[in-house]
Formats: structure tokens, C-alpha cells, sequence
């Protein structure tokens, strides 16, 4: 049985196998529309998600099985103290498959560790996001042609953004990927990224405070929220949130074929104006994220072939 904590449990072949195999998911949803007749995902949700969740149920319903699980801790056993470790035994008798959000990092792996169905972890605390990131992988290699050869950037609260720290896990494995980090001082990449990923593995990255002086050079301008909920005062929030705000004024400094990404939610960090920009791909990536995660549940019930 295999779980998914972190995208580093899938080799960059077997990547590859689950997008290819959701590409072929889009290209003929009809020959999937039975594959999981009779299965039961059930979504553990203890942290609010919209794209995460229902993106999960919607994935599983088109594959012809059902879901059940819940949306709030608070609607749920934990509101009355049981653990993580119970709920999950408990799950495992009413589900074939898992996907849990939790704010405590780590949380979905201690999950897995005593469960009977795979357990997939949709976003523990400020660690890590996976299947956020093969959306983003699908993404990027759907629209670029390639995974490898590009610069990219990330911009924004780079400290507690787990799609941040999910996506240079992920990146670093492909060819000449060039790293640059936008982000205020406070919300610099955590220095187990810097020192243990990049740097052990001779990766090539730079990180600054201005966002316009480096707009010319990237392919990709990856956008996050300052994740207000891992804030430990509101006063920094308050004065760290509008720190970026990317406008029409700043994509005209951008290359022709620059692409903008974003995990969404989006609060301020983009302007409303730039959603017609052709080079915004932030809403056309969600439905990647739908299709990747068909593959996923397919692959983790070993149903793929
Ligand atoms: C992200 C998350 O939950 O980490 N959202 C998502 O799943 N697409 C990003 C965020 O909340 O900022």
C-alpha cells in the first residue's frame, strides 16, 4: 500500500506516468467514467479548502465512485479530543482511500503510519502540499512543453507557504531549473529548503526583495498568499500582506510568454486587471489540478491499468 506525503515519494518517472495518464483522463474521460465503481474516498478535512477538497471529490465522482468525510475539525471527533491516529483506524473501515488536511505538520504522515488504505496529504500545516504541486507540475509541463530549462519565480510569503516548499522539493529534479525567490525579509524560504535542497543539491537560485528587477528574466512567476493563519500576530499580517500586489504596470516588464501562476486563494497579491492577460494561467491551472488527482486515486488503488 502507498501513501502520498510529499511529491519526492514519486520518482520523476512515475511523475511523469500519473501525468501522462491525466492527459489521457482529459483527452476520454468516458473510458474512466467506471474505474472506481464501488470505491469510497473520504476527505478529512481539519483546515478550511475549497480547490483541495472539492477538486478530490469531484475527481472521484467522475470516476464513477463516492465520497464521505468532513470539512471542519470542529465538525468532527477531534472538536471532542480523539487523535489523528484513531480517527484514521476509524476511517479505514468506511473508505478505500484518504485525503487529509491538517494544520499540524506532519499530522497526514502519523495518519498513514496507522492506517489500512492509502492516506494522500492534502496540506499539513506550513510543510507540504503535493498534490498542489502535481497540479502545478501538470501545469507548467502541459503549457511549457517541458519541465526542465526555465526560471522561475516565486513571489510572496515564501516562509509558510507549503506549495512554496512542495514545488522546489519537486523542481529540483529537472534539468537547468533556475530558482528566484521574491519575498520580504520576514517571509524568506525556510533554511531547511536553503541549505538542505538547493544548496546540497547544487541548485541555482537567487533571492530579493523587489519584484520588478527581476520580472524580465523569468518564465514562470509563481504568486502566493501571505498565509495569514500561521501567523503568530496580526500586526505583522497587517503590514506584510499588500507587499506584493502584481498589476498590469508590472506584467508589461515580463516576457511575452511569461507564464503566472497561483495555488489560489488569491487575496491582493493580484490585481483583478491581469486575469484577462493571456500569460494568467491561474484558473485554467484548478482544472489540471482535477485531472491530476483522477490519476492519483486511480494510481494509489492501483486501478491505472
Ligand atoms: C493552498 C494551501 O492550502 O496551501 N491552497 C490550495 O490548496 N490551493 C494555498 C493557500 O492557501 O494559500
Amino acid at each position: 500500500m502507498r501513501h502520498l506525503m510529499s511529491p519526492m515519494d514519486f520518482s520523476v518517472e512515475e511523475l511523469d506516468a500519473l501525468m501522462d495518464l491525466a492527459v489521457d483522463i482529459e483527452k476520454e474521460p468516458a473510458k474512466y467514467a467506471h474505474k472506481c465503481d464501488g470505491r469510497i474516498l473520504a476527505t478529512c478535512f481539519y483546515e478550511p479548502s475549497t480547490r483541495t477538497r472539492l477538486s478530490f471529490e469531484s475527481a472521484m465522482l467522475r470516476l464513477g465512485g463516492k465520497v464521505l468525510g468532513f470539512a471542519t475539525a470542529d465538525s468532527s471527533s477531534a472538536a471532542k479530543g480523539e487523535s489523528v491516529s484513531d480517527t484514521i483506524r476509524i476511517i479505514s473501515s468506511y473508505a478505500d482511500i484518504c485525503a487529509m488536511r491538517h494544520p499540524k505538520e506532519g499530522a497526514p504522515m502519523v495518519a498513514a503510519s496507522k492506517s489500512w488504505i492509502p492516506v494522500i496529504n492534502a496540506g499539513d500545516g506550513g510543510h507540504q502540499h503535493p498534490t498542489q504541486t502535481l497540479t502545478d507540475l501538470m501545469t507548467i509541463r502541459s503549457l511549457k512543453g517541458s519541465l526542465s530549462d526555465m526560471t522561475i519565480g516565486l513571489c510572496g510569503d515564501l516562509k509558510f507557504g507549503r506549495t512554496v516548499h512542495s514545488l522546489i522539493n519537486a523542481l529540483c529534479r529537472y534539468e537547468n531549473v533556475k530558482f528566484v525567490f521574491i519575498s520580504p525579509p520576514e517571509l524568506r524560504i525556510p533554511d531547511y529548503i536553503r541549505e538542505d535542497v538547493l544548496i546540497k543539491n547544487n541548485i541555482e537560485f537567487k533571492e530579493v526583495i523587489k519584484l520588478d528587477d527581476v520580472m524580465p528574466e523569468l518564465d514562470i512567476l509563481y504568486m502566493t498568499r501571505v498565509q495569514r493563519e500561521r501567523f503568530f500576530n496580526e500586526e505583522d499580517y497587517v503590514r506584510l500582506k499588500d507587499f506584493y500586489i502584481l498589476n498590469k504596470e508590472k506584467m508589461a516588464l515580463a516576457k511575452k510568454d511569461m507564464m503566472v501562476l497561483h495555488p489560489l486563494p488569491r487575496v491582493n497579491e493580484i490585481s483583478v486587471e491581469v486575469d484577462d492577460d493571456e500569460r494568467a494561467m491561474y484558473f485554467k491551472q484548478v482544472r489540471y489540478g482535477m485531472y491530476i488527482r483522477m490519476a492519483l486515486i486511480l494510481t494509489l488503488l492501483d486501478l491505472a491499468s
